[in-house]
């Protein structure tokens, strides 16, 4: 999809305009925006921000904000290219110095709420964005708290800040990081990827640290199973989900979702997500993260049967009044929409 380069409008969700002040190429299919914004934009270390995507915002996506407030010079996000996905595309290809982007205001959870008690940083891959963002804060900023860090990519040219992961660990000692690289790991990394063995072996006060995770959704699904055979509490484990689980989708088999204004019905595979088959039959719905995590596709069902792998944004009132998060809602039976 092509867009012009200038989407010029900002929207409700995103109201704050950024110039991109430079673009720097980080890994072979990553790159980072460092963006100038001329008013106060707050925000915490981990968290996010959707982004404007076309001239009139009619797409948003989620991205991480990988700078540190009062540390990094500029806000920054970091976007792996996906191929054929319209924002990264769009933010890492078309995307130039001096254009504009607009910004919602950020958002998320996934933050170092706890500067007493040591960390475990857990990243795979472009899930390493919030956890510098949070390493960097907790390393300048509480200098008493403990930080461990397992990043594990595919090969060494694909760790994300590499250069500046090596200052840290020269400069904080309170910083303990180890690689790990799936093929030709490189000296002082571990060849492979993360284990229960390894944390087990590596760090042995796992069940004292509050653990922060974020990677692909497999990587994270593991990870959690070993944290908790090693005893880790789960209000000790904060995981960040960009990623839904995989829907599974029926080709041969459909269910009836019917919407009451103005009444129409369609025909959608069993086991799509609802945002999925509102999207494909152009029902107006709004998602960024697309991961259960933003609360921008909050979607009232008056009935049918479904499931839901997500409700984080969710009031306890609004789940009984029959919202969902469209991304997170698997369809598996006939839906009325209210
Ligand atoms: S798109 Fe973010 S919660 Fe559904």
């Amino acid at each position: 999809m092509t867009f012009p380069l200038f989407p010029d409008q900002p929207t409700a969700l995103c109201p704050n305009r950024m110039q991109v002040h430079a673009i720097t190429h980080e890994t072979p299919d990553v790159w980072t925006l460092a963006l100038i914004h001329h008013d106060v934009y707050d925000y915490r270390p981990g968290q996010f921000a959707r982004v404007n995507i076309g001239p009139t915002g009619e797409i948003q996506r989620a991205y991480t904000l990988s700078s540190t407030p009062g540390i990094s010079r500029f806000i920054t996000l970091t976007v792996r290219h996906i191929a054929g996905g319209s924002g990264s595309g769009w933010l890492t290809q078309q995307v130039k110095p001096g254009d504009y982007v607009w910004l919602s205001d950020a958002q998320g959870e996934f933050v170092n709420s706890r500067a007493e008690q040591p960390l475990l940083l857990l990243a795979a891959g472009c899930g390493v964005t919030p956890v510098m963002s949070i390493a960097r804060d907790a390393l300048a900023n509480h200098p008493q708290q403990s930080v461990q860090v397992f990043y594990s990519v595919r090969s060494p040219q694909d760790v994300i800040f590499a250069a500046e992961w090596q200052q840290l660990a020269a400069r904080y000692p309170q910083l303990d990081l180890t690689i790990l690289a799936e093929q030709d790991a490189q000296p002082g990394q571990i060849a492979g990827r993360l284990s229960q063995d390894v944390l087990q072996l590596r760090v042995p006060d796992i069940q004292a640290r509050r653990v922060m995770i974020c990677g692909p959704a497999p990587y994270m699904a593991l990870t959690e199973s070993w944290l908790a055979a090693l005893g880790v509490a789960a209000n000790h484990i904060v995981s960040e989900r960009f990623q839904p689980p995989e829907a599974v989708v029926s080709a041969d088999k459909t269910l009836t979702l019917t919407r009451l204004q103005p009444l129409a019905h369609y025909r959608v595979p069993v086991g799509s997500t609802l945002l999925a088959a509102m999207e494909q039959h152009q029902i107006p719905v709004t998602a960024a993260c697309r991961a259960g995590v933003c609360g921008s596709c909050k979607t009232r069902v008056l009935s049918g049967d479904y499931r839901t792998t997500s409700t984080m944004t969710l009031s306890a009132e609004e789940i009984a009044q029959g919202y969902v998060l469209a991304c997170s809602c698997q369809l598996e039976g006939d839906v009325t929409l209210a």
